[in-house]
């Protein structure tokens, strides 16, 4: 299934686009000439790429500050949306964010934010811009997940289970939508240098020695094949053939066996 045609009235809305792999898929959309909505909280670093964007690619780019983790603030997008005269052609769950350490050490609030944001955002803006998206007939969404979606993840906890629940929701959504012209790709990303394990609290010695380096992708690369993943209707992307493995590996190896192994592993569990 082909990406919708882009438009003048038409737009693809990116969450997290003030940085890492989601400033990378904005490119990649703007690239194939699509008009973008760029969302996050930092407004100068979504404006900065809004205007790289709108010059380099020639393509209509505007900016929505949003707290994902605000309800009223995720209710208030379609709004904003008819207003600037758009409509969601395609939708990219971007946004996301880890908290590290034992859950009996995590702070309340953080965690909740977290599960705002990975989650509740999550569903609630395919609540919002699917209908119109069948009923047009046409649509795509692409939803953030990671490879830390096919194991439980101690040391990450909420952030595991919250990224496999975005690939069983993305893939159950996609079920259907068989015959209705809107696909769902889930994109699962390995590790990606990003500032997202800094973000999380890691130093970045320990951010880039948590995994072996053939893990590692560039955020321009994942967002290539995610873009590239999405335009073919695919159902799972995972960028890098170790990450491939990995999951595949993950996915049948006994919890038993596993669950000690990472856990030892994981840099938040070191004393
Ligand atoms: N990097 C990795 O190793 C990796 C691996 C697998 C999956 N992922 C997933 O990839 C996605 C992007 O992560 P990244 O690596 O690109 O990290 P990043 O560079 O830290 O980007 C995270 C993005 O999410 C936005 N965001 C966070 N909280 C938000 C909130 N409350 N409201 C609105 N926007 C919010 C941030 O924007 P503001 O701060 O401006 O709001 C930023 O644009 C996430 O879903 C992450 O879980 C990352």
């Amino acid at each position: 299934m082909a990406l919708p045609a882009p438009g003048h009235d038409r737009t693809a809305l990116v969450t997290g686009a003030s940085s890492g792999i989601g400033a990378e898929i904005a490119r990649q959309l703007a690239g194939r000439g699509q008009g973008v909505t760029l969302v996050a909280r930092r407004k100068e670093k979504l404006q900065a790429l809004a205007d790289e964007l709108a010059g380099a690619q020639g393509i209509r780019a505007e900016i929505l500050s949003a707290d994902l983790t605000d309800p009223e603030a995720r209710a208030a997008l379609p709004a904003e949306l008819e207003k600037l005269g758009l409509t969601v052609e395609i939708l990219v769950n971007n946004a996301g964010l880890s908290t590290m350490g034992p859950v009996h050490r995590a702070d309340r609030a953080a965690e909740l934010a977290m599960i705002a944001t990975d989650v509740l955002a999550v569903v609630d803006l395919t609540t919002l811009f699917l209908p119109p998206m069948v009923e047009r007939g046409r649509g795509a969404i692409l939803n953030v997940a990671s490879t830390a979606a096919f194991q439980p993840l101690p040391g990450q906890a909420g952030y595991g289970a919250s990224k496999a629940f975005v690939l069983s929701y993305s893939q159950a959504v996609r079920g259907e939508l068989a015959g209705l012209g809107v696909s769902v790709t889930a994109l699962c990303p390995g590790p990606v240098d990003t500032g997202f394990g800094e973000a999380a609290g890691l130093t970045t010695e320990e951010a880039v020695n948590s995994l072996p380096k053939i893990m590692w992708v560039e955020a321009a690369e994942v967002a290539r094949q995610a873009v590239e993943g999405l335009a073919r209707g695919k159902m799972v992307v995972i960028p890098g053939m170790a990450n491939s493995a990995a999951a595949a590996l993950a996915r049948v190896v006994p919890r038993r066996f596993l669950l000690p192994l990472l856990a030892r592993q994981h840099p938040a569990l070191k004393q």
